[in-house]
């Protein structure tokens, strides 16, 4: 039996859809239902946020979660494999025209990747002001609240109807597939076992696109 976390929305989905080509049966969460049992499998709905504390913690064996979630968590994890999907950016952005001056006293920078931010902007030696906020982070140069934030871009539509743009990219991050150590250690052969399998079916989306 493989405990795997998924997080609630598309990936799951998407996930969900990968184990069903697999092994040629259903997976449907029932409405609400947060735990899926199956002979084989056990899905967990979790959090985006929190699928890496289950996997660490081994309260699921593996989990999918997004690249810039794992870095900003820094969980102790496997990363097994790069699903190629839900690719994205984190980026810097700011305000349309403006343009990122690191020689500028006390920058304010609104982020909900907070250690993401902190780490890029130590390895330049700028000092910088971190503000933490949990969403709608394009609201902050706006009102004059940060300089610039450090957000998550994907079709690049919210920053541009609030008039900002990216300035430079941190990071290109993907959902992955991840491991518990002691679960990859005692459960090797079942995970190993669904790893080449998806494996295969990346790589045949790769070649078709
Ligand atoms: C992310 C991010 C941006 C938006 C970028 O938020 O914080 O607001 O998506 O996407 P775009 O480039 O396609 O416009 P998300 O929808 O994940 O919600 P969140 O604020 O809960 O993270």
């Amino acid at each position: 039996m493989l405990t795997v976390a998924l997080p609630k929305g598309r990936i799951a989905k998407e996930t969900l859809e990968i184990f069903e080509i697999i092994f040629g049966e259903g997976f449907k969460f029932d409405d609400r239902k947060l735990i899926l049992e199956t002979p084989n499998f056990r899905f967990l709905l979790v959090r985006n946020q929190d699928v890496a504390t289950y996997v660490h913690r081994q309260a699921a064996d593996i989990g999918v979660v997004g690249l810039d979630t794992l870095e900003e968590q820094g969980l102790d994890v496997i990363r097994l494999l790069d699903l190629k999907r839900g690719i994205c950016k984190v980026s810097i952005g700011m305000r349309k025209g403006e343009k990122l001056d690191f020689d500028k006293p006390e920058i304010k920078v609104a982020t909900k990747m907070v250690n993401i931010t902190k780490r890029y902007f130590e390895e330049r030696a700028v000092s910088v002001d971190i503000i933490k906020l949990y969403g709608s982070i394009e609201l902050a140069p706006l009102i004059g609240l940060a300089d610039m934030i450090v957000d998550v871009v994907e079709t690049g539509a919210t920053m541009k109807q609030n008039g900002l743009e990216v300035v430079e990219d941190i990071m290109t991050s993907s959902t992955y597939l991840i491991a518990n150590k002691n679960s990859y250690i005692a459960k090797k052969d079942k995970i190993l076992d669904i790893y080449e399998k998806i494996n295969e079916i990346i790589k045949a989306e790769q070649k078709d696109s």
